[in-house]
C-alpha cells in the first residue's frame, strides 16, 4: 500500500522504533526491499536520490514502477515512495509523478532562504497528501556530488524550520554518508536532544545509517529518532555478493551469465541487509 510517511513515523516515535528508508537503484532492488518488508510485516520507506532517478529514466518512471510492483506482488505492508536530498525543482517533479513523500535539502541555503523554500513545499506537499522531510545542518560525506562537512545542526534552527509545517525533520548530528571513518567521533547526542526538545518531539531523521554502531542506533532511536537512512551498506552487500559469484566462475557453468542468475546473489544480499536493519530499528511486525 502506497502512503505518506507521516503516519508511519509518528507511529514509530511514539513506539519507540524506527522505519528504514532503503534506496532503491533499479527493478532488483526495488522488488528485494518490498518482497522483505512484506515477509516481516514491517512498514518501509523507498529512497530515491536525484542521480537514481534520474539513472531509472526518470521520477515518472520509478513511481509507476513501485506503484505497480506494490499491486503484482501483493505488498500490504505501508510503503511510502520519498525522494532523497532533493532540490527545489526534484521535490517539485516527484509531487507532479506522483511520489508520496519528498525530502527538500535546503541544508545549504542560508536559513532565510532554506525557511523559504521549505514553506511554499510544504504547502504544495500536502495539498497532494504528501509528507515532506526537510534538513538543517548538512550531513556530512558525498550525495550526488555534494559533499557535506558533518555539521552539527543548530536546535534553534532546527525549531524554526519544524514550525513551517514539516512532517519529519533530518538534524545533522555528525552523521556521515557512506563509510565511517576510523577517526569519525560518533554521534553528537547532547545535540540530538536538545534538537528533540527544541522541536516538539517532530519525527527526526538519522541519515548515514550505513556502519553506526547498533548501540548508537539504539541510543539515537530512544532520542526520538524515527526514520534511518541506509544506502551504502546495501550498495556493499550487492558488490560483495556479485564480485564473489564471478571470482568463482559461476557466470561461467551453465547458463550463469543469465542476468536473472549473476544478480540473483546480491539481491539476497540485499535482503539480508534490510532484514538485519530492520530487527535492529525495532520495525518488524509495526506494519
Ligand atoms: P548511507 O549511504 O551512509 O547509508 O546513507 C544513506 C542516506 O542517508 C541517504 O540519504
Amino acid at each position: 500500500m502506497l502512503v505518506n510517511a507521516t503516519e508511519m513515523l509518528q507511529k514509530a516515535r511514539d513506539g519507540h522504533y524506527a522505519v528504514g528508508q532503503f534506496n532503491i537503484n533499479n527493478l532488483e532492488w526495488t522488488k528485494a526491499i518490498l518482497q522483505t518488508a512484506q515477509e516481516l510485516n514491517s512498514p518501509v520507506i523507498l529512497g530515491v536520490s536525484e542521480g537514481a532517478g534520474k539513472y531509472m529514466t526518470g521520477f515518472a518512471t520509478v513511481a509507476a514502477m513501485v506503484k505497480s510492483m506494490i499491486e503484482t506482488l501483493g505488498i500490504t505492508v505501508p510503503v511510502a515512495l520519498h525522494l532523497d536530498h532533493g532540490t527545489y525543482e526534484g521535490a517539485k517533479k516527484c509531487i507532479e509523478a506522483g511520489f508520496s513523500s519528498i525530502m527538500f535539502d535546503g541544508s545549504h541555503y542560508d536559513i532565510e532562504e532554506n525557511v523559504a523554500k521549505t514553506t511554499e513545499l510544504v504547502a504544495l506537499a500536502h495539498a497532494n497528501n504528501i509528507s515532506i522531510e526537510a534538513e538543517v545542518g548538512s550531513i556530512g560525506g558525498e550525495e550526488d556530488g555534494v559533499v557535506g562537512m558533518g555539521e552539527v545542526a543548530d536546535p534553534q534552527e532546527c525549531a524554526r524550520i519544524a514550525s513551517l509545517g514539516i512532517d519529519f525533520l533530518a538534524a545533522g548530528i555528525g552523521n556521515i554518508h557512506g563509510v565511517y571513518p576510523a577517526n569519525w567521533k560518533g554521534l553528537d547526542f547532547e545535540a540530538l536532544e536538545k534538537i528533540h526538545n527544541a522541536t516538539n518531539h517532530i519525527p527526526l531523521v538519522l541519515h548515514g545509517g550505513t556502519g553506526i554502531p547498533e548501540d548508537m542506533i539504539r541510543t539515537a532511536i530512544n532520542l526520538g529518532v524515527s526514520k534511518i537512512n541506509v544506502n551504502t551498506e546495501c550498495q556493499l552487500a550487492f558488490a560483495k555478493a556479485t564480485r564473489a559469484y564471478v571470482e568463482a566462475g559461476k557466470d561461467l557453468q551453465g547458463k550463469g551469465f543469465d542476468p536473472r542468475k549473476l544478480l540473483a546473489p546480491g539481491v539476497d544480499a540485499i535482503k539480508a541487509t534490510v532484514k538485519e536493519k530492520m530487527e535492529l530499528f525495532g520495525s518488524v511486525n509495526k506494519a
